[in-house]
């Protein structure tokens, strides 16, 4: 056993940590995390987590201070003699790097893998890791938790899935295994996907879709929404190919550059994502739903730390 459950968030978790905390029932763990003179990142726990079972949230998105201050607070913990450190990870950044497809480029998921486990994680858990695969560049056990089930619910309570209506979309073929899923979800609805080529990074285009989407009302399902140039071309090309209306179920809302004006100029009626990421008011699109992703993580939390089965929560 690992002692009691003691929970620790970067800056840029801090949001979701007050949530997990509050349904796990018990206060965030107090420390310090602020900035030297100079920027350097300065870190200090303040209670006794000594022989304790130690849950360290941050999601690293971009700036990297994000994932400076999640290796830290790793190091602080593990130094601290915690029993064991799990790096609960909302949104993986750098996971998109994650093969070597031209020539000298790097691997990042594989570093950032590495990184973690220097710092001394003992395990991680995140959410809709970009591909499944990435746990396989960890040495230590990884739960890839998925978003779906919350989709579902939040779908279905508004009775939007109806079979004869309703047609689930790949928006490239990534994301085909996620939408599969979710069409199973929804007692195996029928899938499309989308052809989707990168003429150079941040940009898109369909080049074909798969599937009859004719008078279909439409979901896309994807992990990450960053410019918001994969979903935008790809609901032109649905509409233009006769579906009725497209919504967007993504993961994690980055959000990145032009997204917000890209999106509000889409045809999408609706896109929902989860709040694994803070999105500043000003970046946030037009016509878009936050689902609160803390009880799902809150739950896998104390699983762990229980050492009972987390496939309850992919259900
Ligand atoms: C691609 O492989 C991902 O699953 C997302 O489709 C992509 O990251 C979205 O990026 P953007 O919004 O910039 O098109």
């Amino acid at each position: 056993m690992h002692g009691d459950i003691k929970l620790l968030a970067g800056n840029n978790s801090e949001y979701l940590l007050e949530r997990i905390a509050f349904k796990i029932g018990i206060p965030p763990t107090k420390r310090i995390l602020s900035r030297f003179s100079d920027g350097e990142i300065r870190v200090q726990i303040l209670e006794s987590i000594r022989g304790d079972d130690v849950f360290i949230v941050q999601s690293t998105n971009p700036p990297s201070d994000n994932l400076m201050e999640l290796l830290l607070l790793i190091d602080a913990a593990k130094r601290a003699s915690a029993s064991r450190v799990t790096a609960v990870i909302p949104y993986f950044g750098y996971a998109r790097q994650d093969r070597k497809d031209q020539p000298r480029v790097p691997i990042s998921a594989k570093l950032i893998a590495n990184l973690l486990q220097v710092a001394g994680a003992d395990r991680v858990i995140t959410l809709d890791l970009h591909a499944d695969q990435i746990q396989g560049f960890f040495d230590i056990p990884v739960d890839n938790l998925y978003a779906t089930p919350i989709f579902k619910d939040f779908f279905a309570l508004r009775g939007i899935m109806d079979p004869e209506e309703y047609m689930i979309v790949a928006p490239d073929v990534g994301a085909t295994k996620r939408a599969r899923l979710m069409a199973r979800y929804f007692g195996n609805l029928p899938l499309a996907l989308v052809d989707k080529r990168r003429p150079e990074p941040n940009q898109a285009e369909v080049v074909n879709i798969i599937g009859s989407v004719e008078s279909k009302k439409l979901l896309i399902i994807d992990d990450i929404i960053d410019t918001g140039r994969t979903i935008a071309v790809a609901s032109k090309a649905l509409l233009e190919a006769g579906a009725k209306e497209v919504r967007v179920a993504a993961t994690h809302g980055l959000f990145s550059g032009q997204a917000k004006k890209i999106l509000d100029d889409s045809p999408i009626e609706e896109i929902v994502i989860t709040d694994s990421l803070a999105i500043p008011a000003e970046r946030r699109p037009e016509r878009l739903t936050v689902l609160d992703i803390a009880p799902l993580l809150a739950e896998a939390i104390i699983r762990t730390h229980d050492a009972r089965s987390l496939s309850a929560l992919f259900l």
